[in-house]
């Protein structure tokens, strides 16, 4: 018998359909669910909103302790407050998205956010069913105990096409660019890069529907329920 949920890390570039894939996930399995990168992103918010550069490292890293971030875990409706402000639109605006990545290369920014999450985890596999935890360094670095690892990978041409779908219109090229140079500064950079780990299932989705994505991952999970 099990005293303790379930962990599944799920890793990968953005773009990829982590987030629609996790979130269809934990509410099939009744899991819960934490998006790592709309931390970061709220984090990103507060910096632009409190005015620092977010290229200036000692400056973010100075001044990160300030902003209190509250995830909600509800994978049917997941929300995001820093110092008690919803922030779920504006995380997801050009603003945001364009300065997070340096942000989340600022070592005290992720001490402080894996901190957070690792007590989001630790409430989650004790007190309920587990947790569906997306990002780019769970397995590598937030919860390397995870009983099922998913490194979820597409082409970067796939990507665009699908996020250029989403936003209707937009221009493929440019949309394949800004993705590839995320990508790189996510897979280069020194603390907790993007990385697949031993032991972690890679799912391609170039060539799958978002549903034959949710299939293998609850396949996945299912057979970790049953060795658990
Ligand atoms: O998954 P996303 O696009 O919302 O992630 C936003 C940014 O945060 C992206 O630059 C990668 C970074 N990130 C990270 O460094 N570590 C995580 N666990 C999750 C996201």
């Amino acid at each position: 018998d099990r005293t303790s949920g379930l962990v599944v890390a799920v890793d990968g570039t953005s773009g990829s359909g982590k987030s629609s894939t996790c979130r269809a996930v934990a509410s099939r399995l009744g899991l819960a669910y934490l998006d790592t990168g709309a931390m970061y992103r709220a984090m990103t918010w507060w910096m632009l909103e409190h005015g620092v550069d977010v290229h200036d490292a000692a400056a973010v890293a100075l001044r990160s302790g300030e902003a209190t971030i509250v995830s909600g875990t509800d994978p049917t409706a997941p929300t995001i407050r820093v110092d008690g402000t919803d922030v779920s639109g504006p995380i997801r605006g050009e603003a945001v998205t364009g300065a997070v990545s340096p942000v989340a290369t600022v070592r005290e920014v992720r001490e402080q956010m894996v901190a957070l999450q690792r007590a989001i985890i630790a409430e989650a596999t004790t007190t309920g069913r587990g947790i569906v935890v997306e990002g780019r360094d769970i397995a590598s670095h937030v919860a390397p105990d995870a009983q099922v690892k998913v490194y979820l990978t597409a082409d970067p041409a796939a990507r665009a096409a699908r996020r250029a779908a989403e936003e209707g219109g937009s221009d493929l090229a440019a949309t394949e660019a800004v993705l590839r140079s995320r990508d790189e500064i996510d897979s280069g950079r020194e603390t907790s890069p993007l990385t697949m780990v031993d032991g972690a299932a890679h799912i391609d989705s170039t060539h799958l529907t978002l549903d034959q994505v949710i299939e293998e991952v609850v396949t996945l999970v299912r057979a970790a329920e049953v060795r658990a």
